[in-house]
């Protein structure tokens, strides 16, 4: 079985850990995850103290495992967090502070609440300035993923931000989906995998049925990244791109950022309706280049188990082939 020192410090069984998704988050998939030996995660970024309250009590019905709490620093809510901490869960979850943001009082906190922390860093210098904070585990999140990413590529990040902040251990995130990817993350010198996009198509997932199906439609070259969905929410996010689906919604914008940010509120209001119906063309599915491997829905336990087995096979059968005696 592959366990790397990342799973002692988290108390977790496989080196597997779920992104905590904004809205894309449930409880059900949270314990799911943990429950199988992951390390499940909630976002709570958009959440109020009472919604995170329900959320976490709802997780702990179905799991005694831990898991993390999710949060975006940029824009960080006091009261949230505040209420994120009083629950002490085992993890905290950071991602995206402003550059001229101070870490240390977030960390410091979560360390008072008997929380580990993790950081998701998209560059190497994000990533060494959350360890001189005292990260207790760095994230790193190459572009290929879904959601909110940088501009490297994980290949080469993971093993620039490994050497960077070494000793302290490295999630990969990014493009990965299968046990494939979770022992090219180890030989990249990274102690384990994050990730979002696979967990999106399972059964636990909050999404409407057609996003999860235009992730198994998707060949993965149909993602691109772009700053639309963030023009029309509003939101001004510190350096990042939204890797999501290019669909007629994109298209629509794309060139025209001006007029979206001139017609945002009635831009945004027709994409809420359509997330809520299902309408793929018309709200951009946050998905990563990995979709173009994901081509079935099982329960999210049945992702981290799976991923688990695949790694075990390919480090003890398939590889020791390649070595010669
Ligand atoms: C729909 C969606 C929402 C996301 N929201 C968040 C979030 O709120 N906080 C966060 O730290 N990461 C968020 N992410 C990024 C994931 O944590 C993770 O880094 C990313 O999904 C990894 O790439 P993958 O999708 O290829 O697995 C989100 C990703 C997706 C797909």
């Amino acid at each position: 079985m592959v366990r790397t020192p990342v799973c002692d410090l988290l108390d977790i069984e496989h080196p597997i850990a779920l992104g905590g998704m904004g809205s894309a988050s449930s409880p059900a998939m949270t314990a799911a995850v943990s429950r199988a030996g992951g390390l499940g995660a909630m976002g709570c970024h958009y959440l109020t103290p009472d919604q995170i309250r329900e959320r976490t009590a709802a997780t702990r019905k179905e799991t005694n495992k831990p898991f993390g709490l999710n949060f975006l620093l940029f824009d960080v809510r006091e009261d949230s967090f505040a209420a994120a901490l009083d629950l002490r869960p085992a993890v905290m979850q950071f991602a995206w502070a402003r550059p001229d943001q101070d870490l240390k009082p977030y960390f410091d906190r979560s360390h008072e609440a008997g929380c580990k922390i993790t950081y998701m860093a998209s560059t190497v210098k994000e990533a060494v300035r959350a360890a001189e904070a005292g990260a207790d585990v760095i994230v790193a999140q190459g572009s290929e993923g879904g959601g909110h990413v940088g501009w490297m590529g994980a290949m080469p990040l993971i093993p620039m931000v490994v050497d960077a902040v070494g000793p302290v251990p490295v999630l990969a995130a990014g493009g990965f989906a299968d046990g494939r990817g979770l022992v090219a993350a180890l030989a990249l010198g990274a102690q384990g995998i994050l990730l979002g996009t696979r967990f999106l198509a399972s059964v636990e997932s909050p999404l409407h049925p057609n996003f999860k199906q235009a992730i198994l439609d998707s060949d993965g070259h149909d993602t691109q990244l772009s700053e639309i969905p963030d023009i029309a929410a509003g939101q001004v996010w510190p350096g990042a791109m939204t890797r999501s689906r290019r669909n007629r919604f994109i298209e629509r914008w794309a060139g025209r950022e001006w007029f979206l940010r001139q017609n945002r509120a009635e831009a945004h209001a027709k994409l809420r309706a359509a997330r809520e119906a299902g309408d793929i063309d018309e709200d951009p599915l946050s998905m990563g280049q990995d979709a173009g491997l994901i081509n079935d829905i099982p329960p999210a336990g049945e992702i981290v188990s799976r991923i688990a087995r695949e790694a075990d096979e390919i480090l003890s059968a398939r590889l020791p082939k390649f070595l010669k005696t």
